[in-house]
């Protein structure tokens, strides 16, 4: 049913796991012995950092932040609103936030500086996509599954007007969809 809105595939569920199983055993890797706290930044974050977190076999605490801004149009409005904060303390923590996408970098530049604004220890990004023709702030995350180029892309997290982020892969939505 969702398919048929679907222009093309960029990311199927099969490379969406490899990128879950790499990242996941390399932040394992560099942070045992850290009980890092991972932070997913809702609601796009979800269907992967469950894939992400069960591919790190070490101790972790995991906390989210909801955190908006594109208010349902396909362009990032730049303004970055915080919904619903973390509600418990950062200070002294190793923090890796957990991303579907990093676009502008406005949202994830603005969450990391207020994480170490907060005495957080470390802060790092871990994003199952990289889109860096989008930047329009200096931001390089420091874990990436996979970059893509400068489309709109929705599935596994990510929405178009809150719709398809249940699709199982990413994918590009048919013009049409959002010309309506
Ligand atoms: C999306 C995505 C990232 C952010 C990336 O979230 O999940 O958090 O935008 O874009 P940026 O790099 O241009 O800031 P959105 O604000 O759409 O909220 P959502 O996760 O609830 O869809």
């Amino acid at each position: 049913m969702l398919e048929k809105d679907i222009l093309k595939v960029l990311v199927t569920r099969e490379e969406i796991k490899q990128i879950a199983k790499k990242l996941g055993k390399q932040l394992a890797e560099d942070y045992k012995d850290k009980f890092p706290l991972v932070v997913g930044i809702l609601k796009g974050c979800v269907p992967f950092m469950g894939e992400l977190v069960s591919e790190m076999d070490i101790h972790l605490e995991m906390g989210f932040m909801d955190v908006s801004s594109y208010h349902g149009g396909i362009e990032s409005s730049g303004d970055v609103k915080i919904s619903k904060d973390l509600g418990l303390s950062v200070q002294d923590r190793h923090i890796i936030i957990a991303e579907d996408i990093v676009d502008t970098g406005r949202t994830i530049k603005t969450i990391k500086e207020l994480l170490l604004f907060r005495g957080a220890s470390s802060v790092v990004t871990a994003t199952m996509l990289d889109k860096p023709e989008g930047r329009v702030v200096d931001f390089h995350p420091e874990y990436i599954g996979t970059t893509i180029p400068k489309e709109f892309v929705v599935g596994f997290g990510l929405d178009y007007d809150e719709k398809y982020r249940n699709l199982p892969y990413v994918g590009v939505l048919k013009p049409e969809v959002y010309n309506k």
